[in-house]
């Protein structure tokens, strides 16, 4: 148990340290409800003392058999940073190819060429695999990206995931599209953050959006991503693009100095971005509710709703039934980290990946009671969620129509951390 950790230890990228240590999520599967809590210094005192004596290692083991930390079992090999592509046929780590599916091929797409849901990008276009670090993956996985629709899928952020299954799916992409490597240059420090400024507002912003909205486009002034986004990855895309996506190579028509000026200005915003990620060190713990599937207001009458497409709940009138303290549910589709971050008031979290928490609901079948599930990519998470609530039988069901982050743009009431509330999402 001690040698797995350290070999663990060793293959944790560095910069991932801190984050890995910092927090600990403790699901507690009865009532589903999670604490996150624990300091990095405590842990890396118990490694320390697991690694030296073996005796406590076998306690620690069984220790940390709830924690997001430990190899509990023996881990699929992680992906390698020497860039030699993963070993094998695609798809020749079946967990982490039914992982995949599970997870991500909602938006992603089975192939990962992405945009299947909510423009989530391509995982697999050739200047993408071969610039972006396993730390760079890991950590988008890992942490996601707060105020878009790409949850932390780590279990410290409340997401599913044990880093294990997370370096097994960045070695499933990577067999995906073998691709060479390429180590990047570091950059000389030489562009001006104003006129960078102007060339993104000319040629980026409508795209990528800005500080206070989201656009299409991968949201480069989001926080997780401008802290695990080097100038050298930046200036690689740039130049050459993003073949077979809408990102165009820039190569040709900015001159360097201009390239340099805009990853100049996009790493300054690094240091003034607003939305802190949930689960950034030191925060207070957060405690998902437990989940009573209760009505909002269950003493209420049911609601009425005219679908459109015989499907959508149209935002105005949940709101309305809100307003009128009818009975009806509410359930967030996304992961957890994402409904720790921002959701509707009221609402309870069933991931688009935990369907069997449907059995919850069984008593609400056949008593008039409404269930409006909803995601923020806009309709994908929400759309398996009411699609298998469907197939059991529960006829009053719907997906909120345009989702959490329309929701949130026409400003009805939402709960979240503070500091998540700041970002819009793109205009529909
Ligand atoms: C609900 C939709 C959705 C799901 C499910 C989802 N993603 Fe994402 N993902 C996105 C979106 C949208 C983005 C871009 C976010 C932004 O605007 O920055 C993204 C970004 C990413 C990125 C960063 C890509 C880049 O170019 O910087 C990685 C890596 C990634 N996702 C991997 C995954 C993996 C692996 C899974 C499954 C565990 C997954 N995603 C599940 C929507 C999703
Ligand atoms: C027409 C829309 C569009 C414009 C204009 C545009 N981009 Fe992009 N860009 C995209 C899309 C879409 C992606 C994601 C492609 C994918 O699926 O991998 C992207 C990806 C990127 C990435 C890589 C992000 C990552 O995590 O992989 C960077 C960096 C980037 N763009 C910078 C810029 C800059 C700087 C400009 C302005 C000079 C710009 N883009 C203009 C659409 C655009």
């Amino acid at each position: 148990m001690g040698r797995g950790y350290l070999t663990w230890l060793s293959q944790v990228p560095r910069p991932l340290e801190n984050a890995r240590c910092k927090a600990v999520s403790r699901m507690m599967r009865g009532d589903f409800s999670w604490e996150f809590h624990l300091s990095c210094r405590i842990r890396a005192a118990l490694i320390l003392a697991a690694a030296l004596a073996a005796t406590v290692a076998t306690a620690l083991g069984a220790c940390t058999a709830e924690t997001r930390d430990g190899p509990v079992k023996p881990q699929p090999a992680p992906a390698t940073e020497s860039g030699a592509p993963a070993s094998g046929p695609v798809g020749s780590n079946p967990d982490a190819a039914s992982l995949y599916t599970k997870y991500c091929a909602l938006c992603h797409a089975a192939d990962a060429t992405g945009y299947a849901a909510d423009n989530a990008p391509s995982l697999v276009s050739e200047t993408f695999v071969a610039t972006a670090s396993d730390t760079f993956l890991h950590e988008g996985i890992s942490r996601g990206r707060p105020g878009t629709a790409m949850a932390g899928y780590a279990k410290f952020t409340g997401g599913p995931l044990e880093p294990g299954e997370i370096s097994a799916l960045i070695a499933y992409l990577r067999a995906l599209k073998p691709t060479p490597r390429l180590d990047l240059p570091k950059r000389l420090d030489t562009g001006d953050v104003r006129r960078g400024q102007a060339v993104y507002h000319r040629d980026c912003a409508s795209c990528h959006g800005t500080q206070a909205q989201r656009g299409n486009a991968v949201h480069l002034v989001n926080p997780v991503f401008l802290q695990d986004a080097d100038a050298p990855f930046l200036h690689y895309a740039i130049v050459h693009g993003r073949p077979g996506t809408p990102m165009v190579a820039f190569g040709s028509t900015l001159t360097g100095q201009a390239i340099d000026d805009v990853v100049a200005y996009l790493k300054s915003l690094s240091l003034t971005g607003t939305l802190q990620p949930p689960m950034s060190p030191n925060t207070t713990p957060v405690v998902v509710p437990a989940w009573t599937p209760l009505p909002t207001n269950p003493q209420g009458t049911s609601a009425k709703f005219t679908l459109r497409a015989e499907r959508f709940a149209p935002m105005p009138q949940v709101k309305s039934a809100l307003d009128g303290n009818k009975r009806l549910i509410l359930l967030d589709a996304r992961a957890p980290s994402d409904f720790v971050s921002l959701h509707i008031e009221g609402a309870v979290s069933l991931p688009y990946y935990d369907l069997k928490l449907i059995d919850k609901l069984e008593p609400f079948k056949r008593d008039g009671t409404w269930i409006i599930a909803y995601c923020g990519c806009p309709h994908h998470a929400s759309g398996v969620v009411v699609d298998e609530l469907r197939k059991r039988g529960f006829k009053n069901s719907a997906v909120l129509d345009e989702g959490l982050f329309a929701w949130q743009r026409a400003g009805y009431p939402t709960v979240g951390q503070p500091g998540m509330k700041g970002i819009a999402a793109p205009p529909p």
